[in-house]
């Protein structure tokens, strides 16, 4: 039987389509400082808080700043990516994420949102999406961002599920890194070069089936330790119990 009790969706990069809208913003501020920032170092940033990634962006273009001068520099990036997503529309939602999910709770699946933004609010509200959660932990929730799976656990528990009962969504390294650490099953938004040790990979929610969600549940774990009384049961000598062929 599926013990799928939620999923946990991340917003930027698997819901709406903001993750070119952070991008872009570093990609400014890196102008700025005189150096190059390419989608690829940016995949680095991904799922990761603003400071982090600022500390990221500056050890790319090997430059040191004060706490001060980060906390300016973090400032004008978040500006720049309010201005684009204060002009998001709602064609912005990713395909297929809307109706995936209203799919999932209409199979009585809880969902929550996980997030590392701290700005989902003004997402959420602007493309009125937070009907479609049960639970929404964001950046302004958590002490520790991906890859720590702290958001993911906290939003179980808001859930009152166990984190072994959750299937996580995600598109970035990091946020999959968490899911994992969360002891949760983990379906990659992206590209399998990208995001490793996913448990399923798809493009996008608009090619994720339900029975595929469903099916990633189903593992159970064969733990049988047969003792001796147990194997008289099936009448099959201990010695020869490496023998024993899979179907019994
Ligand atoms: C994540 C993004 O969702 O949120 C990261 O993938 C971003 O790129 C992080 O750095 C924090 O976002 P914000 O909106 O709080 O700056
Ligand atoms: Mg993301």
């Amino acid at each position: 039987m599926s013990n799928l009790k939620a999923c946990i969706f991340d917003l930027d990069g698997v819901i709406v389509d903001t993750a070119k809208y952070h991008y872009l913003a570093w990609k400014v501020i890196a102008q700025k400082l005189n150096f190059d920032f390419t989608e690829i170092d940016n995949e680095r940033l991904k799922g990761v808080s603003r400071m982090e990634s600022l500390d990221i962006l500056l050890s790319i273009g090997n430059i040191n700043l004060s706490q001060s001068e980060k906390e300016i520099i973090a400032e004008q990036k978040n500006n720049l990516y309010i201005d684009y997503i204060n002009n998001m529309k709602p064609d912005e939602i990713l395909p297929g994420a809307k109706e995936f999910i209203e799919l999932v709770r209409s199979f009585g699946i809880l969902t929550a949102l996980g997030s590392a933004s701290k700005n989902t609010g003004i997402i959420l509200e602007k493309l009125n999406l937070a009907p479609l959660f049960d639970a929404i932990i964001d950046g302004n929730c958590v002490l520790n961002t991906k890859p720590n799976p702290e958001v993911f656990l906290k939003a179980a528990e808001r859930l009152k599920v166990s984190p072994t009962d959750c299937v996580v969504f995600e598109d970035a390294a990091a946020g999959v890194i968490a899911a994992k650490a969360a002891g949760m099953k983990c379906v990659g938004i992206g590209s399998p070069e990208i995001l490793k040790g996913v448990d399923l990979i798809v493009s996008g929610l608009d090619k994720m089936a339900m029975n595929e969600l469903l099916n990633l549940q189903m593992d159970f774990y064969f733990d049988f330790n047969p003792t001796e009384v147990e194997l008289g049961r099936f009448s099959i000598n201990p010695e020869n119990v490496e023998n024993i062929p899979l179907g019994i």
